[in-house]
């Protein structure tokens, strides 16, 4: 066989996600494309990886709107960001050896070089102790458990026999949230987008109650619903989607209430930020409200993972996870999750470990 033919067998090609224009409001398959590369092999001090699983998170439509909140850019043409587990395929990096594990921004394709900035080492035996798969430090032992867990505790405090309420109560954050304040004595309650989703939030995750949003979407609904369910007010929110849902908890709010501000999924796919809702309640209630970054809880990580994956293992956990199989079906469950059509962490999985 000549030479050159060979060299084609032997070259690894790369599969990639692009962003292929920025979307108009809800995100769309058209807003993406595909492509593929021959792999580069590593210079002195990278390596290469194969992506495992992407993680999918919400966050992702703000960078590409190119929010300044973000450090990330991204234009027409770029491979979609996002974080990744994979397997270290070659190294010329001290400390990466070929078969470790890692968490790595690769973003949306099979493979990728990095040169060991921001990552971080997984021990597969550990995940494999409290019985949780590698997929879980892109979820419930990752980022967003973290925020979640650190979240609740730092900013919400629930106490005991206090009332937490937690919104987007079954996906990784909320879940979290719900289940941190559940452990500190609160008693709480979810709010989720399905009759299913609810019913797993009272069944798995011993919430005292959960209401679904959309079978009480007509104006001041969702408030009086709330009011059934939290007679004494709300103490504590934990908000993941803003919005309607926010107003309709403010106008529940016990004294001295605290709301943590997590996400605002609603408007990410918005062109220009909605009007913000009334907040004279705050007044009254002597409220307060607290923005929440993760990254400024980045030191509570290997605390997080302690304590959550002892509740794994106890069984006194529960999560569920999302799984879409091969990277050229991301982007529709991209579309998905930006639909609340997901039930649990929304991971692609790129490849078998
Ligand atoms: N502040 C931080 O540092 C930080 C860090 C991580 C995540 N977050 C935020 O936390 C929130 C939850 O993240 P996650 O990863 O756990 O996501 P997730 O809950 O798995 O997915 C988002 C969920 O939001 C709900 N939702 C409510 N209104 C929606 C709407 N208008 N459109 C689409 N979905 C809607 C849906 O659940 P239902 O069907 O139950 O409504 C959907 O499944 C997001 O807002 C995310 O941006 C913030």
């Amino acid at each position: 066989m000549p030479e050159r033919m060979l060299l084609q067998i032997d070259m690894k090609i790369n599969q990639r996600i692009l962003l292929a224009r920025t979307p108009q409001g809800l995100p769309l398959v058209e807003d993406f494309s595909s492509d593929e590369v021959a792999v580069v092999s590593p210079a002195d001090g990278q390596f290469l990886s194969r992506t495992i699983f992407l993680s999918l998170d919400p966050y992702y439509r703000n960078v590409m709107k190119n929010s300044p909140v973000y450090p990330e850019r991204l234009a027409p043409g770029d491979v979609m960001i996002g974080e990744t587990v994979a397997e270290v395929i070659e190294s010329c990096h001290a400390q990466y050896q070929v078969g470790d594990f890692v968490l790595v921004r690769n973003g949306w394709q099979q493979y990728a070089l990095s040169d060991g900035s921001g990552v971080h080492k997984l021990n597969p035996i550990e995940l494999d102790s409290i019985n949780a798969p590698l997929s879980t430090a892109l979820g419930v032992l990752g980022m967003p458990g973290l925020t979640g867990y650190a979240g609740t505790l730092a900013l919400a405090e629930p106490a005991v026999g206090e009332t937490f309420v937690v919104s987007a109560a079954t996906g990784p954050v909320g879940s979290t949230a719900g289940q941190v304040a559940r452990m500190a004595g609160a008693r709480v309650v979810g709010i989720a987008g399905s009759d299913e989703k609810c019913a797993y939030a009272v069944r798995e995750l011993n919430f005292a109650a959960c209401i679904n949003y959309k079978n009480n979407d007509k104006p001041g609904e969702l408030a009086r619903a709330l009011k059934r369910v939290c007679p004494d007010g709300i103490n504590a929110y934990f908000d993941n989607v803003g919005g309607t849902t926010l107003t309709a908890v403010l106008g529940n709010l016990a004294l001295h209430a605290r709301i943590v501000l997590c996400g605002m999924i609603e408007a990410y796919s918005m062109d220009t930020p909605p009007p913000g809702p009334f907040l004279g309640p705050l007044v009254g209630a002597r409220a307060t409200i607290k923005g929440l970054v993760v990254y400024d809880h980045s030191a509570r990580m290997p605390e997080m993972r302690q304590v959550i994956g002892t509740w794994i293992r106890h069984g006194q956990f529960h999560y569920r996870e999302d799984i879409t199989d091969g990277l050229l079906a991301a982007p529709a469950a991209f579309c998905r999750l930006m639909r609340g059509g997901n039930f649990g962490k929304a991971l692609v999985r790129v490849a078998d470990a």
